[in-house]
């Protein structure tokens, strides 16, 4: 009688500790998804530098990213010098607001891998590091945009003499970063017929 009643006392212990685990998951998840609903482009910033700190946490967040055979091909270049930010924004058309930006991240793909073959998922590891770094921004007050570098021939040019990258690295995308100014506001792109169930 008595080891029934240990028993039925290890069960409710046991379930206790997994409901706590549940909702310790389910409070992650609310912050996670407020985050993920709460990012947007913020493209104006006061001047305001961005900590060493700072830039090591979005650092860390692009990195831990998923990438294809867990090859990391990703590369930063974290650029703050006025001068250098100022050249930038007149040689992208789409990025203009690194005239204010205090700090600029490249993010970059070593596009070769096994045996100097081209790695074919390089852009998709590089745009994933690039929207956890996006999320982290929005997570410590920042604010960024993803502007286009990569596929456009001249832009990729530009920034890979500009930043002189190797021959194999190729910069995706530039990211303006800053303490937002302004207002931003994230924008609602929920669209259900937008989605297909079992097929098309
Ligand atoms: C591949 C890609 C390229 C982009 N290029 C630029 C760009 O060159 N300049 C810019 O201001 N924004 C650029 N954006 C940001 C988009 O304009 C922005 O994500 C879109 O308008 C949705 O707004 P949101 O980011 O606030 O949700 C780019 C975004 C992506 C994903």
């Amino acid at each position: 009688m008595k080891f029934r009643h240990l028993l039925i006392a290890a069960s409710a212990l046991a379930i206790s500790f997994m409901t706590s685990c549940t909702n310790s998951t389910n409070g992650n998840a609310d912050a996670v998804l407020e985050n993920i609903h709460s990012r947007k482009s913020v493209r104006q910033y006061t001047e305001e530098p961005v900590s060493a700190e700072q830039i090591e946490t979005l650092l860390r967040a692009a990195m831990a990213a998923p990438t294809a055979v867990n090859f990391q091909p990703w590369r930063f270049v974290v650029v703050s010098e006025r001068e250098e930010l100022d050249a930038m924004a007149e040689a992208l058309p789409y990025a203009k607001m690194l005239k204010q930006a205090p700090l600029a991240i490249i993010v970059c793909g070593e596009t070769t891998w096994f045996e100097g073959r081209e790695n074919p998922f390089w852009q998709q590891d590089c745009s994933a590091a690039t929207q956890n770094l996006l999320l982290a921004a929005e997570a410590i007050g920042l604010g960024a945009v993803w502007t286009a570098v990569y596929p456009d021939p001249e832009r990729t040019q530009k920034v890979s003499e500009f930043l002189n990258l190797p021959s194999t690295v190729k910069p995706l995308c530039t990211i303006p970063i800053g303490h937002p100014a302004g207002e931003n506001k994230p924008k609602d792109k929920w669209k259900p017929e937008n989605i297909h169930y079992g097929k098309w």
